[in-house]
């Protein structure tokens, strides 16, 4: 079994399609073990409550350094024996430490077709500001592994989202969500856990190590 952790920051709607996906049986071979927010208050954690999953609230303002924050979380998810990180809409740029903990077995989400609009400074609203600005026609989301630059990592699954006449970042938002993020991430992770992926993640590893400060 593939145990899953799921790192959250806000209201969850991408955890609860992988709640929804795993408690519906489609996600054989995997198990969601951990919800783990950053803020107390995310409502992701009474999704987490009702689907019967752990919910943890491990805040950075907590420690004194980014380097401690990462270390107490890698304790957590050592403890819980997690083979997998997903990052569902996290807004905590993760430690260094934790990315090379958990090499090739960290994936993350991102509402767009990378490496159009990513990297830093890419949120949440600001990544659809940004497509709808530059007036593309398409936009989409894209499933991706983590390495050390944001939004980089080998990618996993993309699916493209039409931008319409008269939308705005929030109505994008909505359609990216609907038709590309929801469907994506359970996804990937049922084929992470089916061992489709192991390509991607020997990339990824590669990667890691040949970073001369690793
Ligand atoms: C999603 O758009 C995700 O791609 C981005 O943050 C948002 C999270 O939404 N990284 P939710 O908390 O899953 O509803």
């Amino acid at each position: 079994m593939l145990n899953t952790a799921v790192l959250v920051s806000g209201g969850g709607t991408n955890l609860q399609a992988i709640l929804d996906a795993w408690t519906a049986g489609n996600l054989p071979g995997a198990t969601i073990r951990a919800v783990i927010s950053n803020k107390a208050d995310a409502y992701a954690l009474i999704r987490a409550k009702k689907a019967d999953v752990e919910g943890i609230v491990l805040s950075p303002k907590e420690y004194p350094d980014k380097e401690m924050y990462g270390q107490s979380l890698i304790e957590i998810l050592r403890e819980r024996k997690i083979d997998l990180v997903v990052l569902a809409g996290f807004l905590v740029i993760l430690p260094v430490c934790v990315i090379r903990a958990f090499p090739g077995q960290i994936m993350n989400i991102h509402p767009s077709l990378i490496p159009s609009f990513c990297g830093p400074g890419y949120y949440g609203l600001k990544v659809h500001e940004a497509a709808l600005g530059r007036g593309v026609k398409v936009t989409g989301a894209t499933v991706h592994l983590v390495d050390e630059e944001a939004d980089h990592g080998p990618i996993l699954l993309q699916k493209a989202v039409g931008v319409q006449r008269g939308d705005t970042p929030e109505i994008l938002q909505r359609r990216v969500m609907e038709e590309a993020e929801w469907i994506l991430l359970p996804e990937a992770i049922r084929r992470y856990a089916a061992g489709e992926f192991s390509w991607e993640i020997q990339r990824c590893r590669e990667c890691l190590q040949g970073d001369p400060t690793f």
